[in-house]
């Protein structure tokens, strides 16, 4: 290829990669590849000047215009950019770090024409970036819903609940059907992997300059010169939830059009946030509850009646999503109107939490229906030998640590504190057992609110009155870890002498 004159000199060519930064593509034997476009911006530096040293401060001016970022933004992009051009066969690497200098691109760049650059295509609604929806989604239609009405309502939204009960799965239905709403679609942002609280700010720009495409820089700080309509989910923001809203702020600040939903187990807590709170999965109602809402009379036919038929127990979500997995998993279980009130029974007593039942069901086939039900009874751990998906699902166990890990020293006593109670509980039963002599009973109140607010502790409203209730899954978690730190007995005798008419775990729950 010939060197060129300067208006059609638009392209780079090393190895077998092409980049074009005026389109910003990367193709490698002229297939595009996936790159965002900081990686892509930083890669244009580079090539520019091969064979030279170009330093860090450099790039992050070029790259990050007008932003202050940390160096951590450089080496992730730097790293994306090296995972993505080893693969074009060169193990030696094109991009050499120079200690305590920069970086240099090494390898031999030709500058190459374009002519027959396509018109870059209107996208209405890009959602390549979204997680795929490669099963099918029950139950949640009406949060789905409710959720695409906040978002027209509001420019931040936050789903909010226990870790593995769905959030990223609505998330991601929200942003498929919502992104034609928005002129550059929905942009989705996996916070889970960052540990650094300063990378967030570069990786939401990032993000929103992905989703630009190659027109203007995003200028996160000092706006407005980034402002397209698009919906950014912010996936996975608990453990980072200072450094995100703060980011959130700013962002809802500088633009107009940009709009967020994020998914959190806590809410980020900033002006103009819509907290959608994601209960379980629906369940049949429990007998008794709606046998006492019955008139007397019908109520007595009605516990005389048929208990739940397979067909009945079938047209809820959380039997749904166990039957669904367990299907898939073996074909060693079935449905039918004699184990219907089991499976149910197993659903409720995973609160319709999604993780938990999928993770459940995979067992279904080999322990049985009602061997589930009598390991559920006993131990919860039975069911948490599991080696797929992100690490804080790879257990149950590690599902509820990932919270717990985030609760002051504080909160951490007293949700343990809290497995005594086999039930609901009121605020001022919480205040006899978890307070103490470390413990003032103000501080009690602070750490229910904390709790509620981190989905590790469900209220609900009852007579009039809040109750409070650990979920089975978090209970199992709490009951051991008061036993680890040698509380029991102390707790349980509390328990005994201060709430005599409260029952007290029994030795079967000690044991879990
Ligand atoms: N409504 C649903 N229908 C089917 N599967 C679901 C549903 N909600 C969650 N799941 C499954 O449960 C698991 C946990 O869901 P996820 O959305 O990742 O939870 P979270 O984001 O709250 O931790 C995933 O494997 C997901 O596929
Ligand atoms: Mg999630």
């Amino acid at each position: 290829m010939t060197a060129l004159v300067s208006e059609a000199a638009n392209a780079f060519a090393f190895g077998p990669f092409l980049l074009i930064p005026e389109r910003q593509q990367l193709l490698r034997h002229q297939e595009p590849l996936r790159v965002g476009g900081r990686a892509l911006d930083l890669l244009t530096a580079l090539v520019q000047r091969p064979g030279e040293v170009v330093s860090k401060r450099d790039l992050i001016a070029r790259v990050w215009p007008g932003l202050v970022v940390e160096e951590g933004n450089l080496k992730v992009n730097i790293s994306a950019l090296r995972r993505l051009l080893e693969d074009g066969g060169d193990p030696s690497g094109y991009i050499e770090t120079v200690v305590g200098h920069g970086y240099r691109f090494n390898g031999a760049v030709r500058f190459v024409a374009c002519r027959a650059a396509p018109p870059r295509l209107p996208s209405p609604a890009r959602i390549d970036n979204l997680p795929a929806l490669d099963r099918p989604l029950r139950g949640r239609d009406d949060t789905i819903a409710s959720v695409l009405q906040d978002i027209e309502d509001s420019r931040l939204v936050s789903i909010v609940g226990a870790g593995g009960i769905g959030k990223t799965t609505v998330a991601a239905a929200v942003a498929r059907q919502g992104a034609a709403a928005f002129e550059r679609g929905a942009r989705w942002v996996d916070l889970a992997a960052l540990e650094d609280p300063a990378l967030v700010p570069g990786t939401i720009a990032d993000a929103l300059r992905d989703s630009a495409g190659p027109a203007p820089p995003a200028r996160l700080r000092t706006g407005p010169g980034w402002d397209h309509g698009v919906l950014l989910v912010l996936d996975n923001c608990e453990h980072l939830i200072a450094a995100v809203a703060a980011c959130a702020d700013q962002l809802l600040a500088t633009t107009r059009q940009v709009k967020l939903l994020a998914t959190s187990r806590e809410p980020l807590s900033i002006r103009g946030e819509l907290v959608r709170r994601l209960p379980g999965l629906a369940l049949p109602p429990e007998p008794s509850t709606w046998l006492a809402a019955q008139p007397p009379a019908a109520a007595q036919a009605l516990s005389a009646a048929q208990p739940l038929t397979a067909a009945q127990a079938l047209s809820w979500p959380a039997v749904q999503l166990l039957v669904d997995r367990a299907l898939a998993a073996s074909d060693g279980f079935r449905l039918d109107d004699t184990n219907a009130a089991d499976v149910v029974e197993i659903c409720r007593r995973l609160d319709g939490h999604a993780l938990a039942i999928e993770r459940v069901a995979r067992r279904l086939g080999t322990l049985g229906v009602a061997g589930t039900l009598d390991h559920l009874s006993r131990r919860f751990h039975m069911l948490d030998g599991h080696h797929e998906g992100p690490a804080r699902h790879r257990t149950l166990t590690a599902t509820v640590a990932a919270s717990h890990d985030l609760l002051c020293a504080g909160e951490q006593a007293l949700l343990r504190r809290l497995a005594v109670f086999d039930g609901p509980f009121r605020l001022a039963d919480a205040r006899e057992i978890g307070g103490g002599a470390d413990m003032a009973g103000a501080l009690v109140v602070d750490h229910i609110g904390q709790l509620v607010a981190k989905s590790l502790l469900v209220a609900e409203a009852r007579d009039g009155e809040m109750q409070y209730r650990l979920t089975q899954l978090t209970r199992a978690f709490a009951m051991e870890q008061l036993i680890a730190q040698g509380e029991l007995d102390d707790v349980r005798h509390r328990l005994a002498v201060l709430l005599p008419s409260v029952p007290r775990p029994s030795s079967k729950d000690a044991a879990t």
